[in-house]
Parts: structure tokens; sequence; C-alpha cells
């Protein structure tokens, strides 16, 4: 039996970049796929799967994220009164208990395994998961919760793997898989964004990892990978190097990556069609759209 994963950092200190100007002043996190923040969906993910303190990882104009999560007092007060019940239930999913959460600075950009490594001290000797809101999971039973359940039975690091196309391995971190078990792999190796005929597999790593406390040392000893960041990458292919287990897990469920413009329209559609309020409305909409740019081609 494995001990519970009950913290979860969420790494939000990137500059956001393929959405200027918009993250000028917004952090990308609060983009809203319909009517919720990217972070909303994270933190509804990282709930459902257990995790009881969740560590921001943050930067510099990132503070309408730390004001997300305030309660609005004054808000819920109108709402109640004028008996808005739905609204303040929709409301109530943003609030935090107090000493739940936890927002560290990351004062320079320097990767994503630097902006994990800063919260080392609340991690402690603890597993943890990690969760990159860039990746938003459609799926019945909650990504991570699914993985948290295989966590159980396996131990070690685990990544959230998916097959891609060989020719878009160059964009992800790509597993090196020594067992194939269904939905668990057993990995011999790691790879970050290798070329399509370098690649040892088609199965890539997204943003969902359950690791080890021993992940925070290596990140600490770690000199900057590719791009000249600290890699998150480099740190779990230690874990391998040195014999330890690491897992890929094929999720069950459909991913969006919504740090790209097409991937953030797509989940747009895909999330609007998938509400029973905006549907018929919505699917009218993109079909006569549909039409008439098939007329006019
Ligand atoms: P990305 O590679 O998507 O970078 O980071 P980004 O800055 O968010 O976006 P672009 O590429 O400029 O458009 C992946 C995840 O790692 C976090 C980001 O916030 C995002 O969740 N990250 C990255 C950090 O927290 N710190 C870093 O130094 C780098």
């Amino acid at each position: 039996m494995q001990r519970n994963v009950t913290k979860a950092i969420f790494p939000v200190a990137g500059l956001g970049t393929r959405f200027l100007p918009a993250t000028k002043s917004i952090p990308k996190e609060i983009l809203t796929l319909v009517d919720r923040p990217l972070i909303q969906y994270a933190i509804d993910e990282a709930r459902d799967a257990g995790i009881e303190e969740f560590i921001f990882v943050t930067s510099r104009g990132k503070g309408a994220l730390e004001d997300y999560f305030d309660h609005s007092h004054e808000l819920q007060n109108s709402l109640e009164k004028s008996g808005k019940k739905d609204l303040l239930k929709i409301l109530e999913a943003t609030n935090m208990d107090s000493g739940a959460i936890a927002y560290l600075r990351q004062h320079k950009a320097l990767g994503l395994g630097h902006a994990v490594w800063c919260a080392r001290r609340l991690i402690g000797d603890e597993p943890f998961a990690v969760i990159l809101t860039d990746d938003v999971i459609a799926a019945d039973k909650p990504c991570l919760q699914q993985m948290v359940e295989a966590y159980q039975e396996t131990g070690g690091c685990m990544v959230a793997a998916m097959e891609v196309p060989m020719e878009k391995t160059s964009s992800y971190g790509v597993l090196d898989v020594s067992e194939d078990m269904g939905s668990i792999v057993r990995t011999r190796g790691m790879v970050e964004k290798p070329k399509k005929e370098d690649a040892p597999s088609n199965l890539a790593v997204i943003g969902r990892y359950i690791l080890t406390p021993q992940i925070m040392e290596n990140l600490h000893n770690q000199a900057p990978g590719a791009g000249g960041e600290i890699q998150l990458t480099d740190a779990i292919a230690q874990e391998i190097r040195e014999g330890r287990d690491v897992f890929g897990f094929r999720f069950r469920g459909q991913r969006f990556d919504c740090g790209t413009k097409a991937g953030f329209l797509q989940a747009t559609v895909s999330f609007g069609l998938a509400r029973p309020d905006l549907r018929d409305e919505f699917a009218q909409f993109i079909a006569d759209v549909t039409m008439l740019q098939n007329a006019a081609e």
C-alpha cells in the first residue's frame, strides 16, 4: 500500500507568450473555457483525486490567479439576497479551505523542473502530484483520479501518457517502454522532444504526474537541460537510470492542449457542445458556419 497523494503542485509561473497580447495582463490560467477558467478545471480534477493541499508556483503578474480563490463576500451576499442558489453553488466550487492553498514565487522562469523544485519545502518527504493547467482532460473519471488509483498498485513515479502521431513526438517528452501492461507501461527511458527518427515510441508524456520526493533531490542537483531550462523530464529520467520505477499511464479521456490557440479553440467547441444549456444553439451555429464555409469554397 502506497502513501496517499494529498499534495499537488500547480506550476503557473510561465510567461504564456503564445497567448500574447491577452497574457500581458491576464494569467493564462484565468483564460476561460465556456465559463470556467483553466485553473478551475485543474482544481476540480485535483479535488476529485483526493488532493487536500494545493501549491501554486506563481510569478509576477499572476495576482488575478490568487484573487480568484478568495471568498467574495459581497458577491455571495448579493446572490443570497436574490435567492440565486444555482450561482451560489457555482461560486462555492471556487472557495478553498483556509490553509489548503499556498502560493510560492518562482523569481525567474528557469523551467518547469525549477518551478516544481521551488515547492520542495512544502512537499517534504511525501509523494505529490503535478498538474499542468494547460492540459485540460475531458474524462468520465478525472485523469488524476485514474492515476492515483493505478499508483496505489504500482508506487514509483507515474506520468500520464498518450499516443501521438510520430511526426508530433518532437513536441513532447517521449517514453521508451520496457513492458506494456495495457493502461500501465513500465519505462526504461524518457527523451525530451526527440525528432521522429530518434523517438523510442509514440507514447508522449502530458501534464499529469505523480512523483516521489526523490524527484526534488534530483532537481536540486540538476544542470539546465534542453533550452537552458531545468527540465522535469530530466529529473524523472534520472530515476529510471538509477533503477527506480517510472510508469506511464494511458489515461481514458480526451486531452486538449490549451497552451496553444488551436487546442484552446478545440476545447472551447468540445466543452461548449457538452453543455446541455448551450448544446442545441451552439451545434446549430457550428453547422451553419460549416455549411457557409463549404459553400464558399
Ligand atoms: P510552457 O512551456 O507552456 O510555457 O510551460 P509558458 O510560459 O506557460 O507558455 P508559452 O510557451 O510562453 O506560451 C509549461 C508549464 O510550466 C509552467 C508554465 O506556467 C506551464 O504551466 N512553467 C514553465 C513554470 O511554472 N515556470 C517556468 O519557468 C516554465
